[in-house]
This record gives C-alpha cells, sequence and structure tokens, in this order.
C-alpha cells in the first residue's frame, strides 16, 4: 500500500481516457506527473465519468481506460508510490458531486470556455454532464484535499472554479476544503506540429505528419522529423523568429536531457538534415522504450486488476473521510455520527 509523508504537499490530477497520445502530451503531461511522484503526494485518476460527457462506445471506453494506466506506468509512475485508480471506481466522487452542484451557480458554469468550445462542437448532445463537467473536477481535487494540481491552459479556468466553490463551501459552513492552487510545470515547452511549427501540435489535426503518436513506429517517426517544416536559414540555433528549428530543438533536448544551449552547440555547423535525423532518433529511442513497457503491463492483466484495485481501496479510504465531514457539516442525518 502506497505510504503518504505528512511533510508533503498532494497534487492531484486527472487523466482522460483517450487513445492516442502524441509527444506533445507525453512531454507536458504524462512524463511531468512520473517526475512528481518523489516529491509530492501524487494522487492520479483515470476520470472515466468525466468522458461519458461525449458519447462514447462503451468497449472502447472500457478498454482506453486500462491501457491509459498501463501507458502512464510505462511513462515511469510507479503505483507503489502514487495512488492510482478509475474515477468510477471511488463512489465518492459522484457523491461530492452533487453537494458542490448546489454551491456552484449556473452563471459561472455558463461562463467556461471549455463548454462554449464543447457545445459548438457536440450541438447534438449538450448535456447536463457537459455544464456540471467543472463540478466534477472540482470534486475530484476537493476530495483528497489536494494542495497542487498540474494543469494545462485549458484547464486552468476549471481550477479556478474549483476554488470559488471550495471556498464558497467553507465560508458557508466552516473551514473543509484546502483551495487547490496551479502547479506550473518549469520543464514542459510547448511542443508545436510539425507542419506548422506556428500552431500546437494536436491530434485532431487531420494531417498526420504534423503530430507523433506515442504509437508510431520508429520508421513512421524518423520519417516525420525528416520532412518536418524548417525555417529559411541553416543553422541550429533556437530563436522566436524561426519557430521550426526551435520546435525541434525543444524535442530533442527535452528527449535527450540536454539543454537547448548544449544541444546548440552540440550540432554547430551540421545542418538541418543531420538535426533532423538525430531528432528522429532520439525521439524514437524513447517511444520505443514506452512501447515496451506498455506492452509488457498490458500483457499482465491480472497485474494491472490488482494495481487498480489497490488504488481505489487507497483513494477511497481518503475521500470516505471528507463525504462523511462533508455530509455531516451540511446537514444529512447519521445513525452513526456522535450526538
Ligand atoms: N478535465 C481534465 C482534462 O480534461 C481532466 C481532469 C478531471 C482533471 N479531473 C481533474 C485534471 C482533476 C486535474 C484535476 O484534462
Amino acid at each position: 500500500m502506497v505510504q503518504f509523508s505528512k511533510d508533503k504537499k498532494t497534487i492531484f490530477s486527472g487523466a482522460q481516457p483517450t487513445g492516442n497520445l502524441h509527444i506533445g502530451n507525453y512531454l507536458g503531461a504524462l512524463r511531468n506527473w512520473a517526475l512528481l511522484q518523489n516529491d509530492y503526494n501524487c494522487i492520479y485518476c483515470v476520470v472515466d465519468m468525466h468522458a461519458i460527457t461525449v458519447r462514447q462506445v462503451p468497449a472502447e471506453l472500457r478498454k482506453r481506460s486500462l491501457e491509459t494506466l498501463a501507458r502512464y506506468m510505462a511513462c515511469g509512475i510507479d503505483p507503489e508510490k502514487v495512488i492510482f485508480f478509475i474515477q468510477s471506481h471511488v463512489p465518492e466522487h459522484a457523491q461530492l458531486s452533487w453537494v458542490l452542484n448546489c454551491s456552484t451557480m449556473f452563471g459561472e458554469l455558463s461562463r467556461m470556455t471549455q463548454f462554449k468550445d464543447k457545445t459548438a462542437r457536440h450541438a447534438d448532445n449538450v448535456n447536463a454532464g457537459l455544464f456540471t463537467y467543472p463540478v466534477l473536477m472540482a470534486a475530484d481535487i476537493l476530495l483528497y484535499n489536494a494542495d497542487l494540481v498540474p494543469v494545462g491552459d485549458d484547464q486552468k479556468q476549471h481550477l479556478e472554479l474549483a476554488r470559488d466553490v471550495a471556498g464558497r463551501f467553507n465560508a458557508a459552513y466552516s473551514p473543509t476544503f484546502t483551495l487547490p492552487e496551479p502547479y506550473i510545470l518549469k520543464t514542459s515547452s510547448r511542443i508545436m506540429s510539425l507542419t506548422d511549427p506556428t500552431k500546437k501540435m494536436s491530434k485532431s489535426d487531420t494531417n498526420t505528419q504534423s503530430w507523433v503518436s506515442l504509437l508510431d513506429t520508429r520508421d513512421d517517426i524518423i520519417k516525420k522529423f525528416k520532412r518536418a517544416v524548417t525555417d529559411s536559414g541553416s543553422e541550429i540555433r533556437a530563436d522566436a523568429e524561426r519557430p521550426g528549428i526551435t520546435n525541434l530543438i525543444n524535442i530533442y533536448s527535452s528527449f535527450s536531457g540536454k539543454s537547448v544551449e548544449e544541444t546548440e552547440k552540440e550540432f554547430e555547423g551540421k545542418g538541418y538534415g543531420d538535426f533532423k535525423a538525430a531528432v528522429g532518433e532520439v525521439c524514437a529511442d524513447a517511444l520505443g522504450k514506452i512501447r515496451e513497457n506498455f506492452d509488457s503491463f498490458m500483457n499482465d492483466r491480472a497485474q494491472l486488476d490488482r494495481i487498480i484495485t489497490e488504488g481505489a481501496q487507497a483513494a477511497e479510504a481518503i475521500a470516505r473521510k471528507t463525504i462523511s465531514k462533508v455530509y455531516r457539516k451540511i446537514g444529512f442525518y447519521s445513525p452513526e455520527a456522535k450526538k
């Protein structure tokens, strides 16, 4: 069982059970989650309940939840150090979410930009879950009294809402929840599209040459980097005016662990062709290793099931305490409660 230290801060984060991820996701989130596990008490959750706010194919969702766990472990998350579980296995998430719904205003949810975006994209399925999605996210975080939440730009507004809701609840019923702070990752640089380096790498880009999937073969990876759009000029030097080469330098430096300056030095006097080949190699090596780990986790279903079950038990032990406290404070009667 995971042993948490009282001296460390708690970090919570949730991952969507998505299929294909790209190297921007890896460098921006997956890898960092593993880096945090030694310095913080980390609780990580695969958010299958959030996933159903858009229509899912049930068999696919089931499979992807498992794959998401295996993928994170393949990237170095150690279930001996981290509480790692599937959201729907801990019913307190749904329970707290309902309570917090009653402390969240219609107006503030209406202002969420992600809700507006998703409404536009899924116009045929603007369900209430899509609207209250940030409340469930607040419940995820507040159940564990997380101090810090690593979030990308797209989730900042949701975290802000979680703080507001927590503050409102605390003010109405007495201090209960820790107000979570965003955790800004120092190491992550934005990974841009390989075909248009002024845009973020995105898996919704229909041009698959623009992004490198964690599942791409070695040959594909090397080819994609060879064809990556670079700028006029020939020097390997990072510079805001030259987004193409800068992006490749960032990718190389992230995978190799060398700094941007070291990278520039290493390739001094070399051309774009040599450099692109080197970026392809270091990326393919790293992803090859992850792929191997992933396959070995997926091939041991008994072990995965054990990890998921133990993770849910550890999470629920904490979540149960929060929910009991919350239910008492809001006035739900319990025959077991001390008079
Ligand atoms: N909404 C987040 C996303 O789409 C996932 C998520 C759910 C989350 N609950 C969370 C992230 C709690 C941080 C904390 O990426």
